[in-house]
């Protein structure tokens, strides 16, 4: 069967990479999560010091893009890819509330943003990819052949959060991710280069009362119809 491209884009913690990873698995295609590349330049500013107290060093970091290195690699036990950053994998590191809450202004500078884009569009040149973001659909690959954008309440989307870094054992405070949720969501919409938004093609998928089980069977349907007819 001829391999498609399928771009799942929408606001943040809406489950996304779940129904992604899970469709990618199943179909045997590569998954990548964007958010994460988007995250380990975050982090490797943080470990750098190029955050400082009047915000980001934009210079600094456009100097040292060029050694920012980031691959994924598939873990065996899990059987989903983990995020490395010049080497070392980062995959928890890069999903703390630390890296959370500086990430939005490093996803903001247009530099960042080409330099990220190009790495993902030739991640995808062989087709048989399922990739998340903001601007996957809009930006990445605008060709795509299916399109999805996922929405839900900010109220959801913080006691998903929430649930999910207690599970992980880490301090977390509602309020503070909701805050930080709508956060994102502004700034996501509102910047300059590539702001999140639908794209005209993309079907739209409100899961804010849906099991993860019934978002899964969603968008499997949305593959099938979709390869099923094309063949
Ligand atoms: O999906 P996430 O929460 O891991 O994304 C982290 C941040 O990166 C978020 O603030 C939005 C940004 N991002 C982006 O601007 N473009 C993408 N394609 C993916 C993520």
């Amino acid at each position: 069967m001829k391999k498609i491209t399928i771009a799942i884009d929408g606001f943040s913690s809406c489950g996304k990479s779940t129904m992604a990873k899970d469709l990618a698995r199943e179909i045997g295609y590569i998954y990548i999560d964007s958010g994460a590349m988007y995250r380990a330049v975050t982090l490797y500013s943080l470990q750098q010091g190029i955050f400082g107290d009047n915000g980001i060093d934009e210079e600094r970091l456009r100097r040292e893009m060029g050694q920012i290195r980031i691959a994924f690699q598939l873990n065996a036990d899990t059987g989903r890819p983990d995020t490395y950053l010049n080497g070392v994998n980062v995959e928890q590191q890069i999903r703390t509330m630390e890296v959370s809450s500086h990430v939005s202004p490093v996803a903001a500078l247009p530099f960042v943003r080409e330099a990220l884009v190009k790495l993902q569009q030739e991640m995808g040149r062989q087709k048989g990819i399922v990739m998340d973001g903001r601007d996957i659909g809009t930006t990445v690959f605008p060709d795509a052949e299916l399109k999805v954008f996922v929405t839900a309440s900010p109220e959801i989307r913080a006691q998903r959060r929430y649930e999910e870094l207690k599970a992980k054992g880490e301090q977390a405070d509602l309020q503070e991710i909701l805050e930080n949720v709508k956060q994102r969501d502004y700034i996501d919409q509102h910047r300059e280069v590539s702001p999140l938004r639908k794209a005209d093609d993309a079907l739209l998928l409100d899961n804010s009362h849906l099991t993860i089980q019934e978002q899964k069977e969603w968008l499997f349907e949305q593959f099938n119809r979709l390869t099923q007819t094309a063949e």
